[in-house]
C-alpha cells in the first residue's frame, strides 16, 4: 500500500469529507454505550485504574461478565425510540477486554464470560433498527504488556501498535460496512507520529473507504469530540456528554439517579448543537446484565416523541443560528426558515420576540403546521394562538 504524506492525507480526506459526512451532520443525535467488564465491578469505567487492581485480579469481573440475551437490541429500540440515528459501542474500554471474537486479543467475550459476541449482536441490532454503526475503541490499554512500555521502549511500541492495528482490521473487516471509528485516550504516547496514526488509520480506511474517523488518535480527521460541554467549532464536531455528568459506566448505586437529565435538558442540549452546527452524542451506561439503565428510558423515550412531531427543527439542518432571546429561548434555521424553541411553552398563547427586523411571512406550529396569528411592527414580533402545551 502507498501510504500519503500527513498533507497529502489530510488533503484527500477534505476533498472527500462532504460525500463521506452528509448522512452523519444530518443525523444530529447519536448514543453512547459504555458496556464491559467495569459495568461488573459497577463503579465507572475507570474502577481498574482508580481501584487499583493489578491484571490477573481485575480478571476475575470476565467471568461474572453476564449480558443478557438481547440486551443490545434493547440499547437500539431504546436509540430508535429517542430519535438517536446511531450509535457507538465501547467494543474495549481502557481495561482491555475485547466484547468480540478476537482472534487478536484472547480477553474477550467469547473465551470469557457470556461466551459471545457483543460486537455482532451490537451491529446486528443497528442494522435492525437502521442506525448508524459506531465502534468505540480505546488507545490506551491497562492490560496490555506493551500498552504503558510503549512510552519508553521502541520495541515495545512497534508490537503494541502492531496490536492497535490488529484489533482494528478484525473490527472493520468482520462485522460488514461500519460508519464510524472512535478512538478514545490516546495515552501514554502523546503524537500521531508515535501512536503511527497515518498509517493505520490509511490502512482502516483502506478497508471502510466511507468510515468516518474521530479527533482521538491525534490526527485531525473528521470530527472534533468536546466532552462533557458544548464547544462549537468551525469544523465537524460532536459533543459527547454522560447521562448525569459523573460517569460514563455503569454505578450500581441508586444514589446516582437523581443526577440524570430529564426530557428538556435534553432537548436544550440538542437544539444547542444544532443551533451550533454540531452533533450530541449521548451516554447511557447499562447495568451489569446489559440493561439500559431505567431512569434513563422515560427521558430517552419522551425526546423521541418531541422530535417525531418537530425533528425538522433538528435533523439535516446546516445553518447555524442565534439565540432568538436567549435564556428562555433559542432558535435553529435552514436559510428563512427560523425554529423558536421556547423552553418555557408560554401559558397565556403567546410569545414576543424584540427586534425582529424581518418581515414575517407566515408563523406555523411544527408539530401539526396549523398557521397562527401572528402582529409585527418596526419594535418587536409577537406570535398569537398558540396551544396551552
Ligand atoms: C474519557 C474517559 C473514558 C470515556 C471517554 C468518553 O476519555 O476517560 O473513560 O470512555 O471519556 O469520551
Amino acid at each position: 500500500m502507498n501510504f500519503l504524506s500527513k498533507s497529502e492525507y489530510e488533503a484527500s480526506l477534505a476533498a472527500t469529507r462532504d460525500e463521506r459526512m452528509t448522512w452523519w451532520r444530518e443525523a444530529r443525535f447519536g448514543m453512547f454505550v459504555h458496556y464491559g467488564l467495569y459495568s461488573v465491578r459497577g463503579r465507572m469505567e475507570w474502577a481498574m485504574a482508580l481501584e487499583n487492581y493489578d491484571v490477573a485480579d481485575y480478571e476475575k469481573y470476565a467471568d461474572k461478565f453476564a449480558p443478557k440475551p438481547g440486551a443490545a437490541r434493547e440499547w437500539a429500540a431504546l436509540a430508535k425510540n429517542a430519535g438517536c440515528k446511531y450509535m457507538v459501542l465501547t467494543t474495549r474500554h481502557h481495561e482491555g477486554f475485547s466484547l468480540w471474537d478476537s482472534k487478536v486479543n484472547p480477553y474477550n467475550s467469547v473465551n470469557y464470560g457470556p461466551h459471545r459476541d457483543i460486537v455482532k449482536e451490537f451491529v446486528d441490532a443497528c442494522r435492525e433498527f437502521r442506525l448508524g454503526i459506531g465502534f468505540y475503541t480505546s488507545v490506551m490499554d491497562w492490560r496490555h504488556p506493551d500498552g504503558r512500555d510503549c512510552a519508553t521502549d521502541p520495541e515495545a511500541r512497534k508490537r503494541y501498535n502492531d496490536y492497535l492495528l490488529a484489533l482494528n482490521t478484525e473490527l472493520l473487516t468482520n462485522y460488514g460496512k461500519i460508519d464510524i471509528l472512535w478512538y478514545d485516550v490516546p495515552a501514554p504516547l502523546e503524537s500521531y507520529e508515535g501512536w503511527d496514526s497515518l498509517r493505520r488509520n490509511q490502512i482502516l480506511r483502506s478497508i471502510q473507504p466511507h468510515i468516518i474517523i474521530n479527533n482521538r488518535s491525534l490526527l485531525d480527521e473528521d470530527f472534533g469530540t468536546p466532552e462533557g460541554e458544548i464547544k462549537p467549532s468551525e469544523r465537524d464536531w460532536e459533543a459527547c456528554m454522560t447521562w448525569n455528568d459523573l460517569s460514563w459506566g455503569y454505578v450500581d448505586s441508586a444514589q446516582a439517579a437523581p443526577y440524570g437529565y430529564n426530557a428538556q435538558r435534553i432537548l436544550k442540549m440538542l437544539w444547542r448543537v444544532t443551533a451550533s452546527r454540531g452533533n450530541l452524542l449521548l451516554n447511557i451506561g447499562p447495568a451489569p446484565d446489559g440493561s439500559v439503565p431505567a431512569e434513563a428510558v422515560g427521558p430517552l423515550t419522551k425526546v423521541g416523541q418531541w422530535l417525531e412531531e418537530n425533528g425538522d427543527a433538528v435533523y439535516g439542518l446546516r445553518d447555524g443560528s442565534s439565540d432568538a432571546n436567549f435564556w428562555i429561548r433559542g432558535t435553529t434555521r435552514r436559510k428563512n426558515h427560523v425554529w423558536v424553541w421556547n423552553w418555557i411553552w408560554p401559558d397565556d398563547g403567546e410569545f414576543t420576540l424584540g427586534g425582529y427586523k424581518t418581515k414575517l411571512l407566515e408563523a406555523r406550529l411544527p408539530a401539526t403546521g396549523e398557521s397562527l396569528p401572528f402582529e409585527q411592527d418596526k419594535a418587536r414580533l409577537t406570535v398569537k394562538g398558540l396551544p396551552k402545551n
